[in-house]
């Protein structure tokens, strides 16, 4: 009955879009690699080649990976989100001195293209697909990448549209990438959502005017310190998981009404 009387109220909220003759309920943008997919869940793989270097390889390949995509971004030299994965895996192998042949990093970049989601992820998106949120999946990967890899997760039904940056040529957190997920989807920022794993990818989305979530995946892990002529960034709501997601963002927007 509660989730009854939300929907009706998210349908008469203020919060919709008016599109044309249409009123749109709120987007939520979800990231994809570490938000609903597991990046971590590699480990596995690695642990059978290098089972004393496994679990800061597997860190350093994620904080690798994104900081070539950032340096690609400021540098102007767009690829597709493969190329600084795999720049960033043979920098781990130099870095810890793992010996890793050329058959076993394709087969690491052929695990990545399969990775798992969170044991969250199908729940928290059925909830806020019941709830009536329009969702999309927005990644710095390929629409081809990311469009396999939710469908061999089993996640793909759920969305709307995929909705890649590559078309940008450029990666998150570069504002015109958070440009276009909301022309893509036809929809105001202050209408919108980005829900993500990533702190650099929640203050990207602030700054363009979104609301936010921060699933907070480590509990160790603090959010990234942002000032800003207004104050800190701070996620609109910060969550340890997408369990409940939905009705958090329905209680959120319900206390902005007036
Ligand atoms: C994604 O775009 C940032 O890796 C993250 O899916």
């Amino acid at each position: 009955m509660a989730s009854v009387t939300f929907i009706l109220r998210l349908t008469c909220s203020a919060t919709e879009t008016k599109m044309g003759d249409q009123m749109m309920p709120p987007m939520l943008a979800f990231d994809i690699y570490g938000t609903l997919i597991d990046t971590r869940a590699v480990i596995t793989q690695l642990a059978q080649w290098l089972p004393n270097e496994a679990a800061q390889f597997v860190t350093l390949w994620r904080e690798k990976q994104l900081e070539y995509s950032f340096r690609r971004g400021l540098m102007r030299s767009p690829c597709d989100f493969a190329v600084p994965t795999r720049d960033a895996l043979d920098y781990c192998c130099d870095q810890l001195g793992c010996d890793l042949t050329e058959t076993q990093r394709a087969q690491l970049m052929a695990h990545y293209a399969r990775l798992p989601a969170f044991a969250d992820a199908a729940t928290g998106l059925a909830e806020a697909k019941a709830r009536g949120f329009r969702l999309c999946a927005f990644s710095n990967g390929s629409q081809k990448t990311v469009t396999h890899l939710l469908r061999q997760a089993g996640l793909l039904p759920y969305f709307e549209q995929v909705v890649s940056v590559e078309v940008v040529g450029s990666f998150k957190p570069h504002p015109q990438v958070y440009q276009h997920v909301l022309t893509t989807m036809q929809v105001q920022a202050q209408d919108s959502w980005l829900i993500s794993g990533n702190a650099f990818d929640v203050i990207g989305a602030d700054q363009q005017g979104f609301h936010t979530a921060w699933i907070q995946r480590n509990p160790q892990q603090a959010f990234d310190v942002w000032r800003t002529d207004t104050g800190p960034v701070q996620p609109s709501l910060v969550r340890p998981g997408l369990e409940a997601l939905a009705a958090h963002i329905g209680h959120y927007l319900d206390q902005q009404q007036p």
